[in-house]
Parts: structure tokens; sequence; C-alpha cells
């Protein structure tokens, strides 16, 4: 008999490639994880209808005038009524609180594009190049109540080339997160 496979739910903002590699991964019959969910503060997200169309439950909710108490209260829900087991964050621009970090401690993902401890937060690529760095990368860690600063989990590394610019570099670092995040969530929820 094969393990059941874990539920995961995905959140995002915009776009949603790394969301559809999760996705795409999950098909295989082999892969441990089934996505339940995807779910987003930003309803026009293009990620969403991407779900949406792939037959996937989706959720979205805009924090704008209910606050971010009330919001995630919601996405809560959602999340639990989905079966959720584990959360990957994919693109999902906001901060989560404390409150919901405790409430899925060490259940939630996040990949993060640069290669962590380096360079938390936004501007990450342009913040590299600045540096001068000759490496940089993309991290997926276990989300804590410190911006980007849980266990990492997996990283992959690319080369900065002469000439790059912060979107020839985002572009070269998003072909590997791609890699990275479902090997990554696979073995997390394994473990
Ligand atoms: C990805 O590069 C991801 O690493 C980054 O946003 C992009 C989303 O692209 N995440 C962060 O910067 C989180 N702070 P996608 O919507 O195509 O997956």
């Amino acid at each position: 008999m094969t393990a059941p496979k874990r539920k995961v739910a995905i959140l995002l903002s915009g776009r949603g490639s790394n969301m559809i590699a999760l996705v795409e991964a999950a098909r295989e019959p082999a892969c441990p994880y089934e996505v339940v969910l995807v779910a987003s503060d930003k309803p026009e997200a293009p990620g969403i209808a991407w779900a949406a169309a792939q037959g996937i439950a989706t959720w979205t909710l805009s924090p704008k005038g209910i606050g971010k108490p009330a919001y995630e209260a919601a996405l809560d829900a959602a999340l639990r009524h989905a079966q959720a087991e584990t959360i990957a964050l994919a693109g999902y621009m906001r901060l989560v609180s404390d409150t919901f970090v405790a409430a899925w401690r060490g259940r939630i993902i996040n990949i993060h594009p640069s290669l962590l401890p380096k360079y938390k937060g936004l501007d990450t690529h342009a913040r590299a190049i600045a540096a001068g760095d000759a490496v940089a990368g993309c991290s997926v860690h276990v989300v804590t109540e410190e911006l980007d600063g849980g266990e990492v989990l997996g990283q992959a590394e690319v080369a900065v080339l002469p000439g790059d610019t912060p979107d020839t570099l985002a572009a070269r670092v998003l072909a590997v997160e791609h890699r990275l995040y479902a090997r990554t969530l696979a073995e997390f929820v394994a473990r």
C-alpha cells in the first residue's frame, strides 16, 4: 500500500510560477504531497486563475478594508477546511503575523530568492549585484517570526554573470527555484 499523500496548501500573491512547478511535480505518482488549495491575498493574481483552470480549489480575500487579523482568521479557516497539513509560500508577498506562525508552527515553508542568510527581505538580486557577488541563488526555509530567518531546508546556486541586471539574474534564479522548491517540499513533507 502506498502512503497517503500529505496535503499542501500554496499561498501566492502574483504570477505563481513556483506554484505551477509544485503542482506539476505533484502530478508524478511518486510525489509524497498533493495540492489541496491555492490561496491568495490578491484575488486578481494570475496564479489563482491558472490554479482554478486546473480544477484546483482556490481561495482569495483581500485584506484591504477588513484588516490583517480578520483576513488571517479567514485564511486559517480556509486552510483547515481544505485539511492542509503544510503551507508553502510561493511568492506570497505579505508578512505572516506571529499569531499565524504560532498556529502553524513548523508547518509553513517559503522560497526566498537569495542564499540566506544573505539578503533577507526585498530587492535581493539588485543587492547581490551591487555587492559584486559571483554567486547568487535561492533558499527554501521554515517560516518563523523572524523575516526569512527560519531553518534553511535547501539552497540552489547560480552564477552572477558580467552585465547581469536584477531582471536577468532573477530569471536565472527562478529556473532553479522551481526545481529546488519541488524537491525540498517533497523532502519536507516526508520527514
Ligand atoms: C520568486 O522569485 C520568489 O522567490 C519570490 O517571489 C517570486 C515569485 O515568483 N519570493 C519572495 O521574494 C518572497 N519574499 P512566482 O510568483 O512566479 O513564483
